[in-house]
C-alpha cells in the first residue's frame, strides 16, 4: 500500500523573500502566487523497513534525500507519530532544460502524501502548515490558481489560503529558459543573507502592500495592475540581494525585463519576473502568449526554449491498495 500526491508548482508574483525563524520557516512577510497547470511532481510514499529515495526512477543519496528524510522525521515528531522509514518515489514534471526550482510542488506533494499515508486526515490549512515545514513556498501548492500566504507570527498561523482557485482573470506564464547550471547561493542562504540588506525593512513593507494591492487589483479585474506590481516586487527582491553583494539575475534576465517593458511600450501587456535564478518568466494574457513567445525567440533566437503555462490545481492526493 502506498500513497500518491500530485501538486503543481507556483509561480509568486509577490515573492517569500526572508524568514523570521528559519527552522519554521515563518516569513518575515506575506506572498502571493499563481499555481501553474503546466509543472507538477508526483510523489509515491510507502512505509518500509529502510529509507529510499528515487528521484525520476533513480535512486538518489546525498542532499536531496537527507532533506527529505529530515523533513519527514520532523512530520513524524509534529504529529507525534512513532518513528518510521519510508520508500519515496518523486517525479519531477518540471522540464528539466528550464532549470526552474520545484521545491514548491516536491514539498507540498511530500506532505500530502505523508498525511494521506499516515491516515492524518488534515484539514487544507493543516496541510498548508506541514508543507510548509518542507519548504515554504510549497504552502501555496496545496491551493490552486491564485494564493496568498499569510506571514503569521507563529508556526500555526503561518499558512495558505485560495484567493481565488479558478481565476476568472485571464493570467498565464511563459518561463523563459535562458540558462542552465546550479545557483550559487541557495534560496535559504540567500535569504538569510539578505536579512542584513539596509533596505530588508522596507522590503517587508513593500510585500505587504503588494499583496493588498494585487488583490484589489484582482477584485477589480485589472491585469496591468497585477502584472505591474508582480515586476516591481521581482526587481525589488533583486534590488535587495544585489544591495548586499550578490545577485541571481544575468544579463540574459535583464534583457527579458527590457523586453517585457517594449513590449509593453508597443500595447502588449507583457510583465517580467525572476526567482532566485537567472531563467526570468512573463506574466501576459493567454491571448497574448502566441505574441509574446514570438517576441522572446526574436530577441533570444528560435533556438529559445519556452513553457507556457495556465493556472493549475491545488494538491491532489489518493491511496494505492
Ligand atoms: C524566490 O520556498 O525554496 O522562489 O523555504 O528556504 O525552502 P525555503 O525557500 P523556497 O523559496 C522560494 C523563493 C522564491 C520566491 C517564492 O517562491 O515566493
Amino acid at each position: 500500500m502506498a500513497s500518491i500526491a500530485l501538486s503543481h508548482t507556483n509561480l509568486a508574483l509577490v515573492k517569500y523573500w526572508g524568514k523570521e525563524d528559519e527552522g519554521l520557516r515563518l516569513p518575515s512577510a506575506p506572498s502571493l502566487s499563481l499555481t501553474l497547470e503546466a509543472f507538477y511532481t508526483r510523489t509515491r510514499l510507502r512505509i518500509s523497513k529502510e529509507n529510499r529515495f528515487f528521484l525520476n526512477g533513480k535512486e538518489g543519496g546525498g542532499k536531496d534525500a537527507e532533506r527529505v528524510f529530515s523533513y519527514l522525521s520532523s512530520l513524524l515528531a509534529f504529529f507525534r507519530l512513532p518513528p518510521s522509514k519510508f520508500v519515496v518515489e518523486s517525479e519531477n514534471f518540471v522540464p528539466k532544460s528550464s532549470g526552474f526550482a520545484s521545491s514548491s510542488s516536491a514539498f507540498c506533494a511530500l506532505a500530502a502524501a505523508f498525511a494521506e499515508e499516515m491516515g492524518l486526515s488534515l484539514t487544507k490549512r493543516e496541510l498548508s502548515i506541514a508543507a510548509r515545514m518542507g519548504s515554504g513556498s510549497a504552502c501555496r501548492s496545496v491551493f490552486g490558481g491564485l494564493v496568498l500566504w499569510k506571514e503569521g507570527k507563529t508556526g500555526g498561523e503561518s499558512f495558505a489560503v485560495p484567493i481565488k482557485e479558478a481565476p476568472s482573470m485571464d493570467i498565464c506564464a511563459l518561463y523563459l529558459s535562458l540558462e542552465g547550471g546550479e545557483k550559487e547561493v541557495s534560496s535559504t542562504e540567500g535569504m538569510r543573507i539578505s536579512r542584513s540588506s539596509p533596505f530588508f525593512q522596507i522590503w517587508r513593507e513593500e510585500c505587504r502592500k503588494a499583496c493588498a494591492e494585487i488583490q484589489e487589483a484582482l477584485k477589480a479585474g485589472s491585469f496591468e495592475r497585477v502584472g505591474e506590481m508582480a515586476e516591481r516586487n521581482a526587481c525589488q527582491m533583486h534590488a535587495l540581494t544585489l544591495s548586499c553583494g550578490f545577485s541571481y539575475i544575468s544579463e540574459k534576465s535583464l534583457r527579458a525585463l527590457r523586453l517585457a517593458q517594449s513590449m509593453r511600450k508597443e500595447g502588449i501587456p507583457c510583465y517580467w519576473t525572476c526567482d532566485a535564478g537567472s531563467n526570468a518568466a512573463f506574466l501576459c494574457r493567454k491571448k497574448d502568449m502566441a505574441l509574446v513567445e514570438g517576441k522572446a525567440k526574436e530577441a533570444f533566437g528560435s533556438g529559445l526554449v519556452c513553457f507556457p503555462s495556465g493556472p493549475g490545481p491545488g494538491v491532489k492526493v489518493k491511496r494505492e491498495v
